[in-house]
């Protein structure tokens, strides 16, 4: 059993709020350039507050790699969070060490500290005993909302919370919660017809989430780079499109597989081509096969309609991955018509899941977040629960 937050008493308590403000920031200013992870937490970090609790939160961003590098400091996202929440957030400027330990002492009730960048330490990603016994004592509640970094066994998601002074003392945050409610169904009983929409640069980097959804969905339709493995692999030419040589055979496995289990796997039928993977230059569409000398860069419009007519017909849709190079806008159309087909399968129903990553980039730059089911603040966090794997972060909850 994994408690909720609000089965916990937090009056007069400091409580540890795991977040994941791992979020893009502007290179010159430093400002937060998305901030819907932000967001995701503040149902939590609000809560807790109302409830009166001494609130420290605590964070990665980017991979410093235990080295204090400040472009990766918090404080841009603090900065964010203060506006967002209309009130002060003190900032520490460490994670752990005696400073931080005063401050933690002396917060007064609807207070919150945001902690250092947790990842300048790099016993935070070893696991380290003795960090995770520094974090602990902070705090007399744990509570993790960082759900995009569930499936890191860190000091701050596993290490900090099997050395609570009270074991009983923590639980899921509300996005944690959330993210597990629409993310769960995918693995068990999703409504039929489900489809799965894959797309983004590599095979490689979804060949276990692609193992698993053949086990579960009705169609599978594949864009963006990984769409030219596939169809080399099928024996359509594909002129000078990016392709993983080297995992053609895998790729042929995977349509092996599929057909055994009676998943149907839609290819691309069109394309939109350029001699280069660039904006400005001229494009064209091709069906079939691309000429030499031209790389495919998003779907077509026959592609778009084929994939548009399955989203639009299915009862459970998940989408993961850009079906082309969608930051230029030439090649925006395939991915901006599949975030469409998305919103229009939800109006009429359908359960519409976003995995995190670039497509979930994608459908909050076209304004569609708020119209689809869920969008997941998780990129490999919620292709691991769906590849079926135990989430570290979240077995540790376990009472
Ligand atoms: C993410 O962005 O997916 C999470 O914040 C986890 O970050 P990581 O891949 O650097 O562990």
């Amino acid at each position: 059993m994994i408690k909720s937050i609000d089965q916990l008493e937090l009056a007069g308590k400091r409580v540890f709020i795991r977040v994941d403000f791992n979020v893009p920031l502007d290179k010159k200013t430093g400002a937060v350039k998305d901030d819907a992870r932000i967001r995701g937490a503040l149902p939590t970090i609000q809560y807790a507050l109302a409830k009166k609790a001494k609130v420290i939160l605590a964070s990665h961003l980017g991979r410093p790699d235990g080295q204090v590098v400040p472009a990766m400091s918090l404080e841009g996202a603090g900065a964010r969070l203060s506006e967002l929440l209309g009130s002060d957030v003190l900032h520490a400027d460490d994670c752990v060490g005696d400073g931080v330990k005063k401050l933690a002492a002396d917060l007064r009730e609807g207070q919150v500290l945001l902690l250092e960048n947790l990842r300048f330490h790099a016993e935070e990603e070893a696991n380290d005993d003795g960090f995770s016994k520094e974090l602990a004592a902070l705090c007399d509640i744990y509570v993790d909302d960082a759900f995009g970094t569930v499936h890191r066994a860190h000091a701050s998601t596993v290490g900090m919370v099997k050395q609570l002074a009270d074991k009983s003392q923590k639980a899921a945050g509300f996005l944690v919660a959330k993210e597990l409610k629409h993310l769960g169904p995918l693995l068990k009983n999703p409504a039929r017809p489900y489809v799965a929409v894959l797309g983004g640069a590599k095979v490689s980097d979804k060949i276990k989430v692609i193992d698993q959804l053949l086990g579960k969905v009705d169609t599978l339709l594949v864009g963006g780079a990984m769409a030219y493995t596939f169809l080399a692999a099928r024996g359509v030419k594909v002129g000078a499109s990016r392709v993983e040589k080297d995992k053609l055979e895998l790729a042929t496995r995977i349509l092996e597989n599929a057909g055994k289990k009676g998943v149907e796997v839609l290819l691309p039928k069109d394309h939109v081509v350029a001699a280069e993977p660039k904006g400005g230059i001229a494009t064209e569409i091709e069906a079939g096969t691309i000429s030499d000398g031209k790389m495919g860069l998003d779907i077509g419009p026959k592609a778009i309609v084929e994939f548009s007519r399955k989203v639009l017909a299915a009862k459970t849709v998940f989408w993961n991955g850009p079906m082309g190079m969608f930051e230029v806008a030439e090649y925006s159309t395939g991915t901006k018509a599949v975030a469409q087909a998305l919103v229009e399968a939800t109006q009429a129903g359908a359960q519409t899941i976003v995995g995190g990553g670039d497509s979930a980039a994608a459908i909050a730059e076209f304004g569609l977040a708020d119209k689809v089911s869920h969008v997941s603040t998780g990129g490999g966090a919620s292709l691991e629960f769906l590849e079926g794997r135990e989430l570290p972060g979240v077995a540790v909850l376990e009472q």
